[in-house]
């Protein structure tokens, strides 16, 4: 069989065939399912948009019902995965903490060892749910504050907010925490996506599948960036620094700013587009606007500067800090959010497997070498 080198970092490459999720990055256009992303973001729930990425059509309204219920049913947590969350470290990260825990949950899976599509479905249901539970019980220990039971009235955006803080969500905390759930469902063969598909290609199993795309994701590359966005706002009000000389700074030492650039978009990031929109929104709602403010200049400049467009990180930034949430936790909620998306694929991928394991191009020393025994060598 013939061999074909692709680019640094796979640019360009299409690497698997897939029907979830279109992206046009020259037009800004992201769609899931072919329905536009700013269709999704305006009229739908994260709950309608995930049995969408799993399913491959919209759910009428006994199946979304349903859907929910089931989602809601499976906010089971088994005592071993708190008593495990107890035992870390308070210094460990969510992010880590969730990495660990999710590898862990597959100890307690009924279907651990099955991977039929149905298994694999139902799987997904208790890994969605479970996600937003571990990243909420874990920040709810780490602070000494008692675990809040999971409640299966709300929706997934607003039980995770209860189970975070304790206190029934607002409409508008609800709907801005749900709007961004939906933005970060699915993103095609991003790179914690195709490591999910590479690991559930041996035939490996779900768990292990999400847990490599957690560990992927975690990356300042990757998802990553939003905190890395909130840690460089924090530092210029730390610093008492003018944001664009901050960045401008940034740039002259060779730094990338945190949540501009994409691989794949040469325009605006289409999920740019709501964040900024909620960020601007909470920022005038609560008063405190000097981050939508600050990543607004931030934005002008590097777009004129760099040409570089702002992307779903950059804005995420904003819109959870105003939302009250710490920074450490952003890139979990990316999570609580992508495993919709990474789940999808991982199904996809067993529907029709075929292990995926490319080749490199050798750059090492020539062949052949010579084995010099340990006493000839220098
Ligand atoms: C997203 C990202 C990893 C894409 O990387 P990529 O496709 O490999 O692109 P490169 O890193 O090769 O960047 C291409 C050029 O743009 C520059 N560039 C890209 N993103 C930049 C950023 N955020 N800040 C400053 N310069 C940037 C690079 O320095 C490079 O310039 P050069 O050709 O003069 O060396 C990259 O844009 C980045 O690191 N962004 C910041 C992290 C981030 O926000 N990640 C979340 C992505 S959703």
């Amino acid at each position: 069989m013939s061999t074909a080198t692709a680019g640094k970092g796979l640019e360009g490459i299409v690497a698997a065939n897939s029907g979830i999720c279109w992206i046009d990055g020259d037009a800004g256009i992201l769609s899931y399912r072919g329905i536009d992303i700013h269709e999704l973001a305006s009229h739908s729930t994260f709950e309608e948009t995930a049995y969408l990425l799993w399913f491959g059509h919209l759910p009428n309204a006994n199946e979304l019902k349903d859907f929910s219920l089931s989602l809601a049913e499976a906010r089971v947590l088994d005592d071993k995965i708190i008593d495990l969350l107890r035992s870390f470290p308070k210094t460990a990260t969510p992010m880590e903490v969730l990495r660990t825990a999710v590898s862990a949950l597959s100890l307690y899976d009924a279907d651990e060892l099955d991977n039929t599509h149905d298994a694999n479905v139902r799987k997904a249901f208790r890994l969605t749910a479970q996600v937003a539970m571990i990243v909420a019980v874990y920040d709810r220990l780490r602070k000494g504050k008692p675990v809040i039971e999971a409640d299966t009235s709300l929706t997934h955006a607003g039980n995770f907010l209860w189970m975070l803080t304790g206190e029934k969500p607002s409409e508008t905390a609800t709907r801005t925490l749900d709007i961004a759930l939906i933005l970060h469902a699915d993103h095609e063969l991003n790179a914690s996506t195709f490591a999910a598909r590479v690991i559930a290609a041996t035939l490996s199993d779900i768990h292990s599948a999400v847990t490599g795309a957690i560990g992927a994701l975690k990356g300042p590359l990757h998802g990553g960036a939003n905190e890395a966005v909130m840690r460089m706002l924090f530092a210029i009000d730390k610093a008492g620094a003018d944001p664009v000389e901050y960045v401008k700074q940034m740039l002259a030492d060779k730094k990338k700013v945190s949540g501009f650039g994409h691989r794949v978009y040469k325009t605006e990031d289409p999920r740019a587009t709501h964040l900024r929109r909620m960020s601007e929104q909470l920022s005038k709602d609560s008063g405190v606007t000097k981050w939508y403010d600050w990543s607004r200049k931030i934005e002008l400049y590097i777009n004129a500067e760099k040409k570089l467009n702002a992307n779903v990180d950059f804005y995420s930034a904003s819109t959870y800090t105003t939302l009250g949430i710490d920074v450490d936790l952003f890139t979990p909620i990316f999570a609580v959010s992508r495993i919709a998306g990474w789940s999808a694929h991982v199904i996809e991928q067993l529907d029709d497997n075929r292990l995926i394991r490319p080749r490199a191009e050798y750059i090492g020393p020539a062949y052949p070498s010579p084995y010099v025994p340990l006493a000839q060598r220098g």
